[in-house]
């Protein structure tokens, strides 16, 4: 197993793992790949403004640190299927109706178990690093009102399960799997929420508008079939699902 070989550092409480893998990183060299994993979060950050929110010692909360080689920063977008379809593979042989929400939530039905907050450290014309954050809902059993569908394993499967030995599969997953980025494009594509499906959407200026999502490009954009056969491809700044 790769995990066993990589450097770790596990904490009870930190401020945000992706948050101290960066400091770590540039504080002192760490042996890369490495990955830190927290018991709780104190400020635990979600994409853009959102923060993720997870009682102490229930879940997964975990920084995978790795310099991915032969990954162009325009093919940054190869990274988030990767790990997304990681996830999404470990959790399938268990956990039916298992999808990924673009650009890289992982749902069960219509409820989110796990999140993905990806950091590339560029230098140059290269990805030095990246710090792969991931969010996922394993015992906890009550979540804020706040949150609109989370969802967890413990909910989903009626038992407890090991936090440490879905951490050890993912990571596996990942170190694999990056080692051929592209790779995972077509089983994110089979397993792209909603797909074919027409979706509500609003985008930033406050409209609501309705489109089939047809799959994403390569880098990263939604590409959804509007009225009148008209094809248009979105970056997630610029809208968001209304289910
Ligand atoms: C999202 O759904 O918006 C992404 C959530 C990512 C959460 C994980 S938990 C471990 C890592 N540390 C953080 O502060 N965030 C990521």
């Amino acid at each position: 197993m790769h995990q066993s070989k990589i450097h770790s550092i596990i904490v009870d409480e930190t401020v945000s793992t992706n948050a101290l893998a960066k400091t770590l990183l540039k504080d002192k060299e760490q042996p890369v790949p490495f990955f830190v994993q927290a018991g709780f979060q104190t400020g635990g950050r979600g994409q853009y403004t959102k923060t993720w929110e997870s009682n102490a010692k229930d879940n997964l909360l975990l920084s995978l640190v790795l310099k991915p080689k032969n990954i162009s920063i325009d093919n940054q977008f190869a990274i988030s299927k990767t790990v997304a379809v990681s996830v999404l593979e470990v959790l399938q042989p268990d956990v039916p109706n298992v999808s990924i929400k673009w650009p890289n939530d992982i749902y069960v039905g219509n409820r989110k178990i796990a999140g993905i907050l990806i950091e590339n450290i560029i230098l140059g014309a290269n990805i030095e690093h990246c710090v792969i954050g991931i969010g996922l809902n394993v015992n906890q059993t009550a979540f804020s009102k706040d949150l609109p569908n989370p969802v967890s394993l413990k909910q989903i499967l009626s038992q407890s399960l090991s936090i440490n030995a879905i951490r050890d599969k993912i990571i596996e997953a990942i170190l694999t799997k990056i080692k051929d980025a592209n790779a995972s494009d077509s089983v994110y594509l089979k397993h792209l929420y909603r797909k074919g499906e027409q979706t509500r959407f609003k985008a930033s200026d406050g409209s609501v508008f309705t489109g089939t999502i047809l799959g994403v490009n390569t880098i990263g954009q939604l590409v959804l079939s509007l009225e009148g056969k008209l094809t248009k491809a979105y970056h997630n700044s610029e809208i968001e699902y209304l289910l």
